[in-house]
C-alpha cells in the first residue's frame, strides 16, 4: 500500500517520499484547519485513468475557500499535479490520490492568519476499502451514537480534516463493537451518512438518498444517480428514518474509497435477504464499467494520464 519509493508532489515541486515532511509546530497538526480529496485512478483497458479530476478537484478548492485555506495554486495547476505524480511514479494496480492543503509552520495561535498555506498531494496503491468480501457480500453497519456534525457548526460541504474527529469516533465505535461501518444520523434522527460514505435503500423497487443537506456533496453518489438514471431506475430524494433503513429491501454505500459497498446487516436487523442485493448488484455491476471506461457514455469521466 504506502510505498516510500515513490514521489510525492509538494508546494510545486516532486519530491522523494521520505522527504515530504513537516514541522511538529505546523498549525493544521494543532488547530486541524485542512481539506483533502480521495480520488481514485483506475487501471483501464487504455491506462490509467483518474475518475472525475474535474470534480474531485474543484471540490477541494470549494472546501478550502469555505475555511479560508485558499492556495495559490489554480485548477488547472491542481489537476496538472495529480497527472504528474501518476506519471512518475509507476503503478500496475489501481491508485488512490491524496491531495491535502494545509497550515504549515510559522505561527502558534487558534488563527490561521500568518500561517503558510501548502499543498500535497500523494498516491498510493489502495483496494477495496471495506474489504473484497465487502462488495461482493455486504457489510454489517451500526447505526452511531454519535450525531453527524451540524450545519450550524463546521460545514459539511467542506472536506475538511477537522470534520473527520466525527467520522473516526463513529467508525472506531462500530468497529469495536464488531460491526465494519458507522452509519450516523443527523440531529433530528434521519439518516445523514456513512464515516466516508453517502447512503442509499432500495425499498419496492425504488432507489432513494438522502438529500445532501447532512453529508458531503457525493461524486460518487452523483455518479450512482447517473447511472440509475441511465438504467430508467426509480429514484427518490428523500429523508430516511431508522426504521426504514431497517425495514429497506437492499441498502448500500457509496464512496470514492468505498466504491458501492451493499450492506447485509444494520444493528442486529438483516437487510433483505442477507446477500448482496439485485439492484445493488447491478448499480455496482454499471459503476465499474463506467470506472474501467467499459462505457462509453461516461467516457468524459476519465482523464488518461499517459
Ligand atoms: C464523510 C463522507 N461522506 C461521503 C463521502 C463520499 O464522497 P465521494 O463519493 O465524493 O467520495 C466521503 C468520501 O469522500 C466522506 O468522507
Amino acid at each position: 500500500m504506502l510505498d516510500d519509493s515513490k514521489l510525492i508532489w509538494m508546494d510545486g515541486k516532486l519530491i522523494p517520499w521520505k522527504d515530504a515532511t513537516v514541522h511538529v509546530l505546523s498549525h493544521t497538526l494543532h488547530y486541524g484547519n485542512a481539506v483533502f480529496e480521495g480520488t481514485r485512478a483506475y487501471k483501464t483497458e487504455k491506462g490509467l485513468a483518474i475518475f472525475r479530476l474535474r470534480d474531485h478537484t474543484k471540490r477541494l478548492l470549494e472546501s478550502a475557500k469555505i475555511t479560508l485555506i485558499t492556495p495559490k495554486y489554480s485548477l488547472e495547476e491542481l489537476e496538472q499535479a495529480q497527472i504528474d505524480v501518476l506519471k512518475v511514479n509507476n503503478y500496475n494496480k489501481n491508485v488512490y490520490i491524496r491531495p491535502l492543503i494545509f497550515l504549515g509552520y510559522g505561527k502558534m495561535g487558534v488563527s490561521p492568519k500568518g500561517a503558510p498555506r501548502q499543498v500535497m498531494v500523494a498516491t498510493w496503491e489502495w483496494g477495496s476499502y471495506l474489504g473484497d468480501d465487502g462488495i461482493e457480500n455486504g457489510i454489517k453497519v451500526k447505526i452511531s451514537s454519535f450525531s453527524r456534525y451540524s450545519v450550524k457548526s463546521t460545514m459539511g460541504k467542506a472536506k475538511a480534516a477537522a470534520n473527520y474527529l466525527n467520522s473516526q469516533m463513529a467508525n472506531e465505535e462500530a468497529v469495536d463493537a464488531g460491526y465494519d461501518e458507522a452509519l450516523l444520523l443527523d440531529e433530528e434522527g434521519f439518516v445523514a451518512e456513512g464515516s466516508g460514505e453517502c447512503f442509499f435503500i432500495v425499498k419496492n423497487g425504488v432507489l432513494i438518498s438522502p438529500p445532501n443537506d447532512y453529508s458531503l456533496n457525493s461524486i460518487t453518489q452523483d455518479t450512482t444517480i447517473q447511472i440509475a438514471n441511465k438504467l430508467n431506475i426509480p429514484l427518490l430524494r428523500r429523508k430516511i428514518t431508522r426504521d426504514e433503513v431497517y425495514t429497506a429491501d437492499e441498502a448500500f454505500f457509496t464512496g470514492t474509497a468505498a466504491e458501492i459497498t451493499p450492506i447485509n446487516n444494520v444493528d442486529g436487523r438483516v437487510i433483505g435477504n442477507g446477500k448482496r442485493g439485485h439492484m445493488t448488484e447491478k448499480l455496482q455491476k454499471s459503476y465499474f464499467d463506467v470506472v474501467y471506461g467499459r462505457d462509453s457514455s461516461f467516457e468524459h469521466f476519465l482523464t488518461y494520464v499517459k
